[in-house]
């Protein structure tokens, strides 16, 4: 596959070649069939590091190594890995890098929602050809599951819990058997070592299709936390929102930048219903104001003061978007916003000219 430079969004492969390639060149540790890498520089592609010839690995999970870990550990093995945790705790990020570090590709890759069909998980036709020349090997369109058990590949499955159970159920069977059959050919497919699922599912969906037990047993769980401490997501926002704004072109912020510090205070403090210090209690509003949302009030602020401003993001480039980012049920959430602002941004030193920018953008 060849990287174009003017892609929107590479896949981790292709933004990441060179790392990945450096990786497996100084990697010495036995690979399990299939990977691409050993377990151990998975991890340090994920946690970052230094390699013995200087090249830098830029981390791409911040948080416990341990968890990651024990992900990496559960794909070697011949159970799957499940992915859990609340909107924007980087499920979906950390199941792209360990696709593309432990297979090569990322891409396998299906969507769950309410109407994922069987034939998502298993395999569909062709019906021009089904219909001209019956069921062959040729009118068979293997699912991207499919084709993982094939060519030993990982595959990832968003969002399992929003699967209908009927179709989850379909999972179970490749996953206890490492087998899919094919009645109409009379044939099954079995899958190559190194065939393994990543699923992510959203804490806040549980009950909309619980997992049967019967699957949950196939999965070892990895639980994603929100960001342990101020800093920790003061790091994760500085890095995502610089990696974000260069692919946009946008100036990169220093480290722990004012205004990034102030989302990350904002957020942090709404979300626990307290103030960094512990002083004041606040009521948190109805949305999870996400790790996620934290990065893109600040790339959109960078894009404001860019576009539209002196080029230096102010309190002003980010009033709106934190606006936004709280205030998701106006019937709600505009009174917690505005009691926050009232109770704790207007009392606190230096932050006059952002309780300005919010009183203004709140009309
Ligand atoms: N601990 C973290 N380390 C690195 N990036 C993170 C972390 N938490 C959140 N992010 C960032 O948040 C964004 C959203 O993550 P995503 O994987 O879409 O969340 P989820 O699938 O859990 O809803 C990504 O850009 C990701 O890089
Ligand atoms: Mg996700």
């Amino acid at each position: 596959m060849t990287t174009t430079p003017d892609l929107l969004r590479p896949h981790a492969e292709q933004q990441f070649a060179s790392e990945l390639a450096a990786l497996a060149a100084q990697d010495d540790r036995p690979r399990p069939p299939a990977w691409h890498l050993s377990p151990q520089a998975v991890v340090t592609y994920l946690m970052g590091g230094t390699l013995p010839d200087g090249t830098v690995i830029s981390p791409k999970y911040v948080g416990a190594r341990r968890l990651v870990e024990v992900a990496v550990a559960t794909l070697a093995t011949d159970r799957a890995l499940l992915l859990l945790g609340l909107p924007g705790t980087a499920k979906t990020w950390v199941g792209e890098h360990l696709a593309a570090a432990v297979s090569g590709r990322s891409t396998l890759l299906v969507q769950g929602t309410s109407g994922t069909a069987e034939d998502a998980v298993r395999y569909g036709w062709n019906y021009a050809r089904l219909i001209a020349e019956g069921p062959s090997e040729a009118a068979l369109v293997p699912s991207p599951v499919m084709t993982a058990m094939r060519e030993a590949s990982v595959v990832r499955i968003e969002e399992l819990t929003r699967i209908p159970s009927d179709v989850q159920d379909a999972l179970i069977t490749i996953l206890s058997e490492k087998t899919l059959p094919v009645p109409e050919l009379g044939t099954e497919v079995q899958a190559a070592r190194g065939f393994n699922v990543i699923a992510t599912a959203n804490d806040r969906d549980r009950g909309v299709n619980e997992l049967s037990s019967a699957l949950r047993r196939r999965f070892n769980t990895v639980v994603l936390p929100l960001p342990a401490t101020f800093e920790e997501e003061v790091e994760i926002v500085t890095r995502r929102s610089a990696q974000l704004g260069t692919s946009l072109d946008l100036p990169t912020l220093p480290a722990g930048h004012e205004e990034i510090r102030r989302v990350v205070t904002v957020f942090r403090e709404l979300r626990s219903g307290r103030t960094l210090d512990g002083r004041t209690a606040v009521r948190p509003p109805s949305g999870s104001l996400s790790t996620a949302e934290a990065i893109s009030v600040v790339t959109n602020g960078v894009a404001l003061a860019t576009h539209f401003g002196d080029g230096a993001i102010g309190p002003d480039d980010i009033a709106a978007g934190i606006l936004g980012a709280v205030v998701k049920d106006p019937a709600g959430d505009a009174a917690v916003w505005s009691e926050y602002l009232e109770t704790v941004v207007r009392e606190r030193e230096g932050w006059g000219s952002f309780y300005a920018a919010c009183r203004e953008v709140a009309g």
